[in-house]
Protein backbone atom coordinates (compact mmCIF):
# COMPACT_ATOMS: atom_id res chain seq x y z
CA UNK A 1 0.00 0.00 0.00
CA UNK A 2 0.87 3.59 -0.67
CA UNK A 3 -0.08 6.59 0.91
CA UNK A 4 0.04 10.48 0.21
CA UNK A 5 -1.44 13.87 1.80
CA UNK A 6 -2.46 16.96 0.00
CA UNK A 7 -3.64 20.38 1.55
CA UNK A 8 -6.71 22.48 0.14
CA UNK A 9 -5.83 25.96 -0.19
CA UNK A 10 -7.44 29.52 0.34
CA UNK A 11 -7.21 32.81 -2.42
CA UNK A 12 -5.70 35.56 -0.44
CA UNK A 13 -6.20 38.23 -2.69
CA UNK A 14 -6.68 37.74 -6.84
CA UNK A 15 -9.16 35.48 -7.50
CA UNK A 16 -11.36 36.25 -10.68
CA UNK A 17 -8.72 39.21 -11.61
CA UNK A 18 -6.09 35.53 -12.44
CA UNK A 19 -8.36 34.75 -15.00
CA UNK A 20 -7.81 37.89 -16.86
CA UNK A 21 -3.89 37.63 -16.59
CA UNK A 22 -3.40 39.54 -13.13
CA UNK A 23 -1.58 37.70 -10.16
CA UNK A 24 -3.55 35.85 -7.57
CA UNK A 25 -2.06 34.64 -4.34
CA UNK A 26 -3.36 31.37 -2.28
CA UNK A 27 -1.77 29.48 0.49
CA UNK A 28 -2.32 25.81 1.33
CA UNK A 29 -4.28 25.20 4.82
CA UNK A 30 -3.97 22.44 7.53
CA UNK A 31 -7.52 20.79 5.93
CA UNK A 32 -6.48 18.22 3.01
CA UNK A 33 -7.07 15.11 1.60
CA UNK A 34 -5.45 11.68 2.36
CA UNK A 35 -5.18 8.93 -0.56
CA UNK A 36 -4.55 5.14 0.01
CA UNK A 37 -3.57 3.11 -2.77
CA UNK A 38 -3.31 -0.63 -2.53
CA UNK A 39 -3.14 -3.58 -5.76
CA UNK A 40 -7.00 -4.59 -6.53
CA UNK A 41 -8.02 -6.65 -9.13
CA UNK A 42 -9.73 -3.87 -11.13
CA UNK A 43 -9.54 0.09 -10.85
CA UNK A 44 -11.90 0.87 -7.42
CA UNK A 45 -12.96 3.44 -4.93
CA UNK A 46 -13.81 2.61 -1.27
CA UNK A 47 -14.30 -1.07 -2.40
CA UNK A 48 -16.67 -0.23 -5.19
CA UNK A 49 -15.55 -0.14 -9.27
CA UNK A 50 -14.33 3.29 -10.10
CA UNK A 51 -17.11 5.20 -11.90
CA UNK A 52 -15.41 7.89 -14.27
CA UNK A 53 -18.47 9.85 -14.34
CA UNK A 54 -18.23 9.88 -10.43
CA UNK A 55 -14.43 10.01 -9.95
CA UNK A 56 -13.35 12.31 -13.46
CA UNK A 57 -10.23 13.56 -11.15
CA UNK A 58 -9.15 9.75 -10.61
CA UNK A 59 -9.70 8.74 -14.06
CA UNK A 60 -7.71 11.47 -15.80
CA UNK A 61 -4.57 10.93 -13.15
CA UNK A 62 -4.80 7.08 -14.16
CA UNK A 63 -5.19 8.11 -18.24
CA UNK A 64 -1.10 9.33 -17.35
CA UNK A 65 -0.07 6.34 -15.60
CA UNK A 66 2.87 4.08 -17.45
CA UNK A 67 1.21 1.13 -18.93
CA UNK A 68 0.89 -2.24 -17.42
CA UNK A 69 1.65 -0.80 -14.29
CA UNK A 70 -1.27 -2.61 -12.96
CA UNK A 71 -4.97 -1.81 -11.35
CA UNK A 72 -5.47 -0.38 -7.62
CA UNK A 73 -8.11 0.75 -5.13
CA UNK A 74 -8.37 3.68 -3.83
CA UNK A 75 -9.48 4.59 -0.42
CA UNK A 76 -9.95 8.66 0.44
CA UNK A 77 -9.84 10.47 3.55
CA UNK A 78 -10.69 14.35 3.90
CA UNK A 79 -10.86 16.93 6.19
CA UNK A 80 -11.89 19.40 3.98
CA UNK A 81 -15.54 20.94 3.41
CA UNK A 82 -16.99 19.37 0.50
CA UNK A 83 -18.00 21.42 -3.17
CA UNK A 84 -16.57 24.94 -0.55
CA UNK A 85 -13.96 26.02 -2.91
CA UNK A 86 -11.06 24.74 -0.72
CA UNK A 87 -9.56 22.64 -3.49
CA UNK A 88 -10.68 19.18 -2.84
CA UNK A 89 -10.59 18.05 -6.06
CA UNK A 90 -7.10 19.33 -6.39
CA UNK A 91 -5.90 18.24 -3.29
CA UNK A 92 -7.26 14.49 -4.02
CA UNK A 93 -5.67 14.77 -7.77
CA UNK A 94 -2.30 15.37 -5.97
CA UNK A 95 -2.37 13.22 -3.43
CA UNK A 96 -3.84 10.18 -5.84
CA UNK A 97 -0.91 11.00 -8.51
CA UNK A 98 1.61 10.63 -5.85
CA UNK A 99 0.25 7.61 -3.95
CA UNK A 100 0.03 6.05 -7.66
CA UNK A 101 3.42 6.59 -8.26
CA UNK A 102 4.80 5.90 -5.30
CA UNK A 103 2.82 2.20 -4.96
CA UNK A 104 4.66 1.29 -8.85
CA UNK A 105 8.16 2.60 -7.46
CA UNK A 106 8.75 5.95 -9.10
CA UNK A 107 9.35 8.40 -6.92
CA UNK A 108 7.47 11.96 -8.47
CA UNK A 109 8.48 15.32 -8.05
CA UNK A 110 5.81 17.64 -5.97
CA UNK A 111 6.17 19.85 -9.54
CA UNK A 112 5.04 16.84 -11.83
CA UNK A 113 2.10 15.82 -9.19
CA UNK A 114 1.00 19.68 -9.73
CA UNK A 115 1.30 19.77 -13.30
CA UNK A 116 -1.00 16.36 -13.51
CA UNK A 117 -3.33 17.43 -11.33
CA UNK A 118 -4.06 20.60 -12.90
CA UNK A 119 -4.17 18.62 -16.59
CA UNK A 120 -6.96 16.57 -14.28
CA UNK A 121 -8.53 19.60 -12.82
CA UNK A 122 -8.85 21.03 -16.62
CA UNK A 123 -10.10 17.28 -17.46
CA UNK A 124 -13.07 17.18 -15.15
CA UNK A 125 -13.68 21.04 -15.72
CA UNK A 126 -14.50 20.99 -19.95
CA UNK A 127 -10.70 22.44 -20.18
CA UNK A 128 -11.02 25.11 -18.10
CA UNK A 129 -9.12 25.29 -15.11
CA UNK A 130 -6.10 27.77 -13.59
CA UNK A 131 -3.33 25.91 -11.90
CA UNK A 132 -3.35 28.01 -8.63
CA UNK A 133 -5.52 25.43 -6.56
CA UNK A 134 -3.43 22.35 -7.62
CA UNK A 135 0.15 24.03 -7.50
CA UNK A 136 -0.74 25.49 -4.07
CA UNK A 137 -2.07 22.03 -2.96
CA UNK A 138 1.28 20.28 -4.53
CA UNK A 139 4.12 22.56 -3.30
CA UNK A 140 2.63 24.56 -0.22
CA UNK A 141 3.10 27.61 1.35
CA UNK A 142 2.17 30.57 -0.69
CA UNK A 143 1.95 30.79 -4.37
CA UNK A 144 1.49 33.20 -7.08
CA UNK A 145 -0.03 32.39 -10.27
CA UNK A 146 0.20 34.88 -13.20
CA UNK A 147 0.73 35.66 -17.06
CA UNK A 148 3.84 37.07 -15.57
CA UNK A 149 4.76 36.80 -12.06
CA UNK A 150 5.47 39.71 -9.48
CA UNK A 151 9.35 40.45 -8.51
CA UNK A 152 9.04 39.08 -5.29
CA UNK A 153 7.79 35.55 -6.57
CA UNK A 154 10.13 32.93 -7.23
CA UNK A 155 9.68 30.98 -10.46
CA UNK A 156 8.84 27.65 -9.85
CA UNK A 157 7.38 26.22 -13.52
CA UNK A 158 4.90 27.21 -16.26
CA UNK A 159 1.92 25.69 -17.02
CA UNK A 160 -0.20 25.75 -20.31
CA UNK A 161 -3.60 24.62 -21.20
CA UNK A 162 -5.30 24.35 -24.81
CA UNK A 163 -8.68 25.89 -24.26
CA UNK A 164 -11.74 26.57 -26.38
CA UNK A 165 -10.92 30.31 -26.09
CA UNK A 166 -7.21 29.35 -27.16
CA UNK A 167 -3.90 28.85 -25.15
CA UNK A 168 -3.55 29.95 -22.07
CA UNK A 169 -0.55 30.29 -19.87
CA UNK A 170 0.76 31.22 -16.89
CA UNK A 171 4.11 31.06 -14.39
CA UNK A 172 3.62 29.73 -11.04
CA UNK A 173 5.86 31.08 -8.52
CA UNK A 174 6.65 30.85 -4.47
CA UNK A 175 7.11 34.03 -2.12
CA UNK A 176 8.50 33.07 1.36
CA UNK A 177 6.93 33.75 3.84
CA UNK A 178 9.01 35.52 7.17
CA UNK A 179 9.18 33.44 10.11
CA UNK A 180 6.82 35.54 12.84
CA UNK A 181 7.04 34.32 16.74
CA UNK A 182 3.21 34.78 16.96
CA UNK A 183 1.74 34.92 12.88
CA UNK A 184 -2.12 35.43 12.60
CA UNK A 185 -4.19 32.54 11.64
CA UNK A 186 -6.77 32.03 9.20
CA UNK A 187 -10.55 31.21 9.76
CA UNK A 188 -12.04 30.06 6.74
CA UNK A 189 -16.26 30.03 7.31
CA UNK A 190 -18.28 27.91 5.14
CA UNK A 191 -21.81 29.11 3.48
CA UNK A 192 -22.86 25.57 3.45
CA UNK A 193 -23.75 26.92 -0.37
CA UNK A 194 -21.53 25.25 -3.22
CA UNK A 195 -21.13 27.75 -5.82
CA UNK A 196 -19.97 26.65 -9.51
CA UNK A 197 -16.60 28.28 -10.50
CA UNK A 198 -17.40 28.11 -14.43
CA UNK A 199 -20.82 30.00 -13.74
CA UNK A 200 -19.48 32.43 -11.49
CA UNK A 201 -16.35 32.97 -14.13
CA UNK A 202 -19.21 33.39 -16.93
CA UNK A 203 -20.96 35.72 -15.28
CA UNK A 204 -18.00 37.84 -14.59
CA UNK A 205 -17.50 37.81 -18.79
CA UNK A 206 -21.33 38.39 -18.63
CA UNK A 207 -21.32 41.58 -16.68
CA UNK A 208 -17.67 43.09 -18.25
CA UNK A 209 -19.20 42.79 -21.82
CA UNK A 210 -22.16 44.17 -20.55
CA UNK A 211 -20.61 47.34 -18.72
CA UNK A 212 -17.06 47.36 -19.66
CA UNK A 213 -16.46 49.80 -16.89
CA UNK A 214 -16.32 46.92 -14.43
CA UNK A 215 -13.37 45.75 -15.81
CA UNK A 216 -11.76 48.59 -13.48
CA UNK A 217 -12.73 46.41 -10.78
CA UNK A 218 -10.70 43.28 -12.27
CA UNK A 219 -7.68 46.04 -12.97
CA UNK A 220 -7.89 46.95 -9.26
CA UNK A 221 -7.69 43.65 -7.68
CA UNK A 222 -4.41 43.04 -9.80
CA UNK A 223 -2.85 45.93 -8.13
CA UNK A 224 -3.91 45.43 -4.68
CA UNK A 225 -2.73 41.81 -4.84
CA UNK A 226 0.98 43.56 -5.73
CA UNK A 227 0.68 45.57 -2.86
CA UNK A 228 -1.22 42.57 -0.80
CA UNK A 229 1.85 40.57 -1.44
CA UNK A 230 4.65 42.41 -0.06
CA UNK A 231 2.94 43.31 2.88
CA UNK A 232 2.51 39.58 3.20
CA UNK A 233 5.94 38.89 2.58
CA UNK A 234 7.30 41.29 5.16
CA UNK A 235 4.80 40.36 8.00
CA UNK A 236 2.96 43.63 7.80
CA UNK A 237 -0.53 41.82 8.89
CA UNK A 238 -2.41 44.95 8.97
CA UNK A 239 -1.76 46.02 5.23
CA UNK A 240 -2.36 42.75 4.00
CA UNK A 241 -5.98 42.57 5.91
CA UNK A 242 -6.43 46.21 4.00
CA UNK A 243 -5.39 44.44 1.13
CA UNK A 244 -8.15 41.86 1.88
CA UNK A 245 -10.56 44.36 2.57
CA UNK A 246 -9.83 45.92 -0.92
CA UNK A 247 -10.06 43.15 -3.06
CA UNK A 248 -13.56 42.13 -1.55
CA UNK A 249 -14.85 45.69 -1.97
CA UNK A 250 -14.07 45.15 -5.68
CA UNK A 251 -15.67 41.29 -5.44
CA UNK A 252 -18.67 43.06 -4.38
CA UNK A 253 -18.65 45.49 -7.11
CA UNK A 254 -18.61 42.22 -9.85
CA UNK A 255 -21.06 41.26 -7.91
CA UNK A 256 -19.77 37.62 -6.22
CA UNK A 257 -20.78 38.17 -2.72
CA UNK A 258 -24.27 36.95 -1.60
CA UNK A 259 -26.01 38.21 2.25
CA UNK A 260 -24.67 35.38 3.80
CA UNK A 261 -21.17 35.87 3.01
CA UNK A 262 -21.57 39.99 3.83
CA UNK A 263 -22.67 38.71 7.29
CA UNK A 264 -20.33 36.35 7.64
CA UNK A 265 -17.89 39.04 6.91
CA UNK A 266 -19.14 42.09 8.52
CA UNK A 267 -18.98 39.97 12.08
CA UNK A 268 -15.77 39.33 11.57
CA UNK A 269 -13.97 42.20 10.94
CA UNK A 270 -13.67 44.27 14.23
CA UNK A 271 -11.72 40.65 15.50
CA UNK A 272 -9.39 40.71 12.31
CA UNK A 273 -6.81 42.58 10.42
CA UNK A 274 -9.14 41.46 7.32
CA UNK A 275 -11.87 39.40 5.71
CA UNK A 276 -13.03 38.56 1.99
CA UNK A 277 -14.84 36.06 0.26
CA UNK A 278 -12.04 33.40 -1.32
CA UNK A 279 -12.82 31.62 -4.06
CA UNK A 280 -15.33 31.86 -6.87
CA UNK A 281 -17.65 33.57 -4.62
CA UNK A 282 -21.30 33.63 -5.00
CA UNK A 283 -21.50 30.52 -2.14
CA UNK A 284 -18.75 28.58 -0.69
CA UNK A 285 -16.30 30.49 2.09
CA UNK A 286 -15.31 33.46 3.38
CA UNK A 287 -11.64 33.72 5.08
CA UNK A 288 -10.49 36.34 7.91
CA UNK A 289 -6.93 37.38 8.88
CA UNK A 290 -7.06 37.41 12.92
CA UNK A 291 -4.63 36.89 16.05
CA UNK A 292 -8.26 36.15 17.66
CA UNK A 293 -9.06 32.58 16.02
CA UNK A 294 -11.09 30.85 18.31
CA UNK A 295 -13.33 34.50 18.82
CA UNK A 296 -13.63 34.51 14.93
CA UNK A 297 -14.53 31.09 14.59
CA UNK A 298 -17.35 31.51 17.43
CA UNK A 299 -18.99 34.55 15.49
CA UNK A 300 -18.73 32.34 11.73
CA UNK A 301 -20.99 29.40 13.93
CA UNK A 302 -22.96 31.90 15.14
CA UNK A 303 -24.02 33.27 11.71
CA UNK A 304 -24.74 29.70 10.66
CA UNK A 305 -21.69 28.86 8.71
CA UNK A 306 -18.82 25.99 10.16
CA UNK A 307 -15.88 27.16 10.68
CA UNK A 308 -12.26 25.98 10.29
CA UNK A 309 -9.02 27.44 12.01
CA UNK A 310 -5.64 27.24 9.80
CA UNK A 311 -2.37 28.16 10.58
CA UNK A 312 -0.82 30.41 7.98
CA UNK A 313 2.18 28.18 6.96
CA UNK A 314 1.37 24.93 6.44
CA UNK A 315 3.51 22.30 4.17
CA UNK A 316 2.52 20.97 0.43
CA UNK A 317 1.79 17.69 -0.28
CA UNK A 318 3.29 14.60 1.25
CA UNK A 319 4.02 10.57 0.53
CA UNK A 320 3.42 9.18 4.17
CA UNK A 321 4.48 5.48 3.18
O1 LIG B 1 -12.38 27.23 -7.47
P1 LIG B 1 -12.31 28.36 -6.51
O2 LIG B 1 -13.56 28.57 -5.73
O3 LIG B 1 -11.09 28.34 -5.66
O4 LIG B 1 -12.18 29.72 -7.37
C1 LIG B 1 -11.28 29.79 -8.37
C2 LIG B 1 -10.75 31.17 -8.55
C3 LIG B 1 -11.17 31.86 -9.84
O5 LIG B 1 -10.27 32.93 -10.01
C4 LIG B 1 -12.58 32.41 -9.68
C5 LIG B 1 -11.14 30.94 -11.07
C6 LIG B 1 -9.75 30.50 -11.55
O6 LIG B 1 -9.71 29.62 -12.45
O7 LIG B 1 -8.73 31.03 -11.10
Amino acid sequence: MAEARAPGKAILFGEHAVVYGHPAVAVAIKAGVQVAVSVNKEWAVEGRPLDPTRHPHLKSIISRMPRESGTYSFQISSTLFSAAGQGSSAALSVAAHLALRKQIGEISSTIDAAKSAHLAEADAQSGRASPTDTATSALGGCIVVSSSLPPIAKHVFSAELKTSEGLRKWDVGTVDLQDDSNPPSLVLGFTGNSSKTGKMVAMVADLISSNPKKKHDLDSIGEITEVGLIALASSQWEAVGMAMNACHDRLVSLNLSTPHLERLIESVRPYSFGAKLTGAGGGGCMMALTKEPARVAQMIELCGAKAMISPLHNKGAQILG
